[in-house]
Order: C-alpha cells, then structure tokens, then sequence
C-alpha cells in the first residue's frame, strides 16, 4: 500500500495538486478538510454547538468518499461544504479533541484498505505518521489569497482581494495556533513554497521524488 501525505494551508494549491497526484498514480484522493467541513455542516444544520450536542451527533454519523464525491449519512454533501460559513466553522469544530479522534481513525481506516494520497493539516504529522512520501506546500499569503480570489471570480462568485487576504490570515492563525494537532511541517516532510511555481511544475517536482527520477 501506498500512502503520500500532503499537509499546507489553505490556498497553497495542495488540494489541486493532490487530486492530480492521485489521477498520475491511479491511486485514491482523499480530501481530509472536507470531512471537517462536513461535521461541520452537520452541527449547523442540527444546531449542535456544545461539546456534548457534538459527541452524541459524532456517534450518529457516518462519512464516505465514493468516486471522489464526500458523503455524509448517505448523502452527497460535496457542494453542500464549500461556503465561506462553513470554512470558517470547519476551522472552528477542527479544534474539538473528540472530531478529531473520530476523523483521524477514519482516515487511517482507508489508508489501511487502500493506497492514498491524503491532504489536509496533519496527515504528515498524526494521521500518516509513517507514510512514504510526505510533503509540506505553501505559498505566500499574496499569491494564496490572488489564488482563491480567481477562483470565486470563476465561479460566478463576487468578492474582493482584500477581505479574502483577511479571512485566510484568520484561518492559517486559527489552524496553526490551536493545541490539537496544529498546521506545522512534519521533520520528514518536503518542504516546497510554490508562490512562484506553476501548477505543472509543482505537480511534476513531486512525481520526481516520488518515482525516483
Ligand atoms: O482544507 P480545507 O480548507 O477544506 O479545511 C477546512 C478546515 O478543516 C481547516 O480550516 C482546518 C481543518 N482541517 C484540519 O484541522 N485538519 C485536516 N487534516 C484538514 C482540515
């Protein structure tokens, strides 16, 4: 089994860059945010805000990926997740020590079963401790918020640059300051700032180190 561990925050193209790793490879993409951000979305929609609403609500919940789509109780929630409310909650219900248990042992469970390439804030560090390649993106707060910018123009989504900058500043803050497994690099783990890469470079730099070329 193969396992490839890809931590950074956000912006840093780690979720891009891990779902062609995984395409390049043949192997599963596994986004980890995503499962956070669907807990997330949970706790709104059922209005669970206290420690212990969350762990009752933890053991009545089930979360899958199939064919790259995240399902949360049977249901695809994979646009469901992706708003500026529930990033932010995402980054908040990430702090809890009993969601991170539950999606830790999730995780590793389907690194057990199948070859993956996992992204998110820990994986080098905690959930994929011994995987085989591990690397470590980021990018410079700049070029991250540039990035995300583009993206919601794409999207139809108006927005401007400068409160982006602001609400990722928060975030990295948020994921890097917390007690429970915070953002950082694993010793291990290949350290790449791509502000100034393209996608295609970035993508076949790490093809390089991982087939050995
Ligand atoms: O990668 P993302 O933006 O979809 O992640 C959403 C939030 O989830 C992020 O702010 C931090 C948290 N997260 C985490 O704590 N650990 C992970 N392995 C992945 C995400």
């Amino acid at each position: 089994m193969l396992s490839i561990a890809i931590d950074g925050p956000a912006g840093s193209g780690k979720s891009t860059l891990a779902k062609l790793l995984a395409e390049e490879l043949n192997i599963e993409y596994i986004d980890t945010g995503a499962m956070y951000r669907a807990i997330a979305l949970k706790s709104i929609n059922l209005n669970k805000r206290t420690y212990n609403e969350i762990r009752s609500m933890l053991s009545d919940t089930t979360i899958d990926f199939i064919n790259g789509k995240i399902y949360l109780d049977n249901e695809d929630v994979s646009d469901l997740i992706r708003t500026e409310e529930i990033s932010k909650l995402a980054s908040d219900i990430s702090k809890i020590d009993i969601v991170r248990k539950k999606l830790v042992d999730i995780q590793r469970n389907i690194a057990l079963r199948k070859s993956v390439v996992m992204e998110g804030r820990d994986i080098g560090t905690v959930v994929l401790k011994d995987a085989d390649y591990k690397f470590f993106l980021t990018a410079s707060i700049e070029a991250r918020a540039k990035r995300r910018y583009k993206q919601l123009l794409d999207n139809g989504i108006d927005t401007d640059l400068k409160s982006i900058k602001e609400e990722i500043a928060k975030r990295d803050y948020n994921d890097e300051n917390r007690e429970n497994s915070p953002l950082i690099k694993a010793d291990d783990a290949i350290f790449l700032d791509n502000s100034n890469m393209n996608l295609e470079d970035n993508l076949n730099f790490m093809l390089k180190v991982i087939r050995g070329n």
